[in-house]
């Protein structure tokens, strides 16, 4: 294995952009499918690992949606919590910041507080077990109407303590983050923390709406951002954020190529670039895949991965401590290696 690969497994990361429900590996979903009596059009995991083809972010969600019909108890929610924070763990993940969609389950009776329920205690014992902390963000599908995401973060609750931000996912031409200003004025009033997936599919003035309107602190993806030289610009100037995900561009024909990828770019001119894995099970690898592929795409050493990696380490959604502490894992392992 090339020395690159043994310093991407050691070094100490953080995946801000995972879906929860994109963690489920399809043993996983035919564990639940089974356990929950869910009937799902594939006879075994090699033919559910066949129709993980999509020309398209739509085709994908499709797939992604039906998929999480076998998430029907907190049972669940803690299995697959578990299993995705043991495998980010293994990579040397210390820290992932977790998008859940309320919506998604909501839609069969299953409430905020029997996510929660599986998902808390799982968290907490992975933090036990392996040192792994997570941050949750509740993330909302911006082609249901504006009213359904205003209801459920109204009724939020003391459960909103157990969130570090909202989010906005999904289907993304034709639905712009303008369309959801009411929703972030009322994240912000609570306190949490504002990030939004913008330009993956969709242009450049998604990303400029996101900020302007919305005042994310974080864009995830921001793929479109080059189309834009003067939002270059502001997003260099503010060190805004991008969570980009370099597999997932690809799975979903975002790009043809990785080495059409903007990160690259992006870095040298100064962006706060992060790589995180975005629905690890759908699109052949978890953050240390991602790392690689655009390590070897781009000829980039141990100085550009541990700058992505200091940037997501500066943004994550973590309390003073925690972030103190992560940046003195990163620190010694950076001296360790000179
Ligand atoms: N939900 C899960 N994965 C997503 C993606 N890549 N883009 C938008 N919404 C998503
Ligand atoms: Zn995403």
């Amino acid at each position: 294995m090339p020395a690159l690969y043994h310093f991407i497994q050691d070094l100490p990361k953080a995946d801000l952009h995972v879906h929860l429900e994109g963690t489920i590996e399809p043993e996983m979903l035919f564990l639940l499918a089974e356990r929950n009596k869910v009937k799902i059009p594939y006879g075994n995991e090699e033919e559910l690992r066949k129709a993980y083809h999509f020309e398209h972010l739509v085709d994908f969600l499709t797939v992604y949606y039906q998929g999480t019909r076998v998430i029907q108890q907190s049972e669940d929610f803690y299995d697959i919590t578990r299993a995705y924070l043991r495998k980010a763990a293994e990579e040397n993940t210390i820290h992932a910041d977790i998008f859940i969609d309320p919506q998604t389950h909501l839609d069969k009776g299953i409430t905020l507080e029997m996510i929660l329920e599986g998902v808390l205690p799982a968290a907490a014992e992975a933090q036990a077990q392996y040192g792994i902390t997570t941050g949750l963000i509740l993330c909302f599908l911006r082609h249901r109407p504006l009213s359904e995401s205003l209801t459920i973060l109204s009724e939020i609750g003391p459960l909103k303590a157990h969130f570090a931000a909202v989010g906005l996912a999904a289907k993304e031409l034709g639905y712009p983050p303008k369309n959801f200003v009411k929703l972030y004025e009322m994240a912000d009033k609570m306190g949490l923390k504002k990030t939004a997936h913008a330009g993956e599919e969709g242009p450049a003035f998604y990303i400029q709406e996101a900020i302007e309107f919305l005042h994310v602190d974080r864009i995830d993806h921001g793929n479109s951002i080059l189309d834009d030289p003067q939002l270059v610009e502001t997003v260099k100037n503010t060190q805004i954020p991008l969570t980009m995900c370099p597999l997932s561009n690809l799975h979903l024909n975002v790009i043809q190529n990785v080495t059409e990828h903007p990160i690259d770019r992006l870095l040298k001119r100064g962006l706060k670039v992060t790589i995180n894995s975005d629905d690890p099970s759908y699109f052949g690898g978890y953050m240390n895949a991602n790392l690689k592929v655009v390590a070897e795409t781009f000829n980039w050493g141990e100085k550009e991965l541990l700058t992505v990696t200091q940037n997501a380490f500066d943004v994550a959604y973590v309390n003073p401590d925690r972030r103190i502490r992560m940046n003195e894992i990163l620190r010694n392992f950076s001296q360790s290696r000179t």
